[in-house]
């Protein structure tokens, strides 16, 4: 079987900010992956370029889904994202052909809480699993954070959330099982702050209601750009927090959302 990106058609493209946008693909019927895991999006090469230029993507939308849907940043100059920002219904996008990644419940040992800390498009891989049935029979509670800069970069978070109390799928098992906190950097808002400091001060375990982190109770994934991760993962790991895989199973698992 060839190893090539299949040439999928633009379904919906949705502009939040002069930042971020998002857009819905066809889907393969042989395409399968797993709630959480990313691939290779790209755009067909130009004629001065050898091959098209393909970045990681999570998939954003649940696996049961019949379009894909990706959360994307927008870079003025970035190699891929200055020219995808522009993609209309109708047009063509590449899709790789393999899924990976270990933002997936199976890189967890099981749980109490399950947290999602993300900023920015790092919320794509948590669009996903927020939407899978598998994440509310494996824990009691989901505790999704979403830092920006702006109240505008939340929109695409907070609608996504709205919807799912009339989801025939999960609407129903999610009750108040979903806790959506969200914060702000650079602007007023009720929460201010980045995830880090949140962790650090405890307003992050006030708001929510619920004890500190903890090994044995509490799994945690962490999605946003690379000092997030790494801020984020050194704190969860002072909790006591072991990192996990795919073959290794543990307490918190990370991954970088995309730039460029
Ligand atoms: P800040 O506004 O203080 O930089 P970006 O859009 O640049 O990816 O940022 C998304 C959010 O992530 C912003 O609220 C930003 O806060 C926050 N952020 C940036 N770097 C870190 C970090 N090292 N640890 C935690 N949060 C961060």
């Amino acid at each position: 079987m060839s190893n090539a990106p299949t040439e999928e058609t633009v379904i919906d493209v949705e502009h939040y900010t002069d930042r971020l946008f998002s857009f819905n693909i066809s889907r393969p019927k042989s395409f399968r992956f797993r709630s959480g895991e990313f691939i290779m999006i790209g755009l067909p090469a130009l004629p001065d370029q050898k091959r098209p230029v393909m970045r990681a993507y999570s998939v954003a939308s649940p696996s049961w889904d019949e379009s894909l849907e990706f959360f994307s940043i927008k870079v003025p100059d970035g190699p891929l994202t200055s020219r995808l920002q522009k993609i209309k219904k109708g047009d063509t996008v590449l899709l790789g052909r393999k899924p990976v990644g270990t933002l997936v419940l199976d890189a967890l040992l099981p749980g109490k809480r399950l947290y999602m800390f993300s900023t920015g498009t790092g919320i794509a891989p948590f669009a996903s699993l927020i939407r899978d049935p598998e994440t509310y029979e494996r824990y009691d509670q989901i505790i999704l954070t979403h830092t920006c800069r702006q109240k505008a970069e939340l929109s695409y978070g907070l609608r996504l959330v709205e919807s799912l109390k009339d989801d025939p799928l999960v609407g129903e098992m999610i009750g108040d099982k979903l806790l959506h906190l969200t914060s702000l950097t650079r602007e007023d808002y009720p929460l201010k702050g980045r995830i880090t400091s949140l962790i650090e001060s405890g307003d992050l375990f006030t708001n929510a209601g619920v004890p500190p982190l903890n090994p044995e109770e509490d799994r945690v994934m962490i999605c946003g750009s690379k000092d997030m991760i790494d801020d984020t993962a050194k704190l969860v790991a002072g909790f006591g927090l072991k990192e996990g895989s795919n073959s290794q199973p543990a307490e918190f698992v990370v991954e970088k959302s995309f730039v460029g």
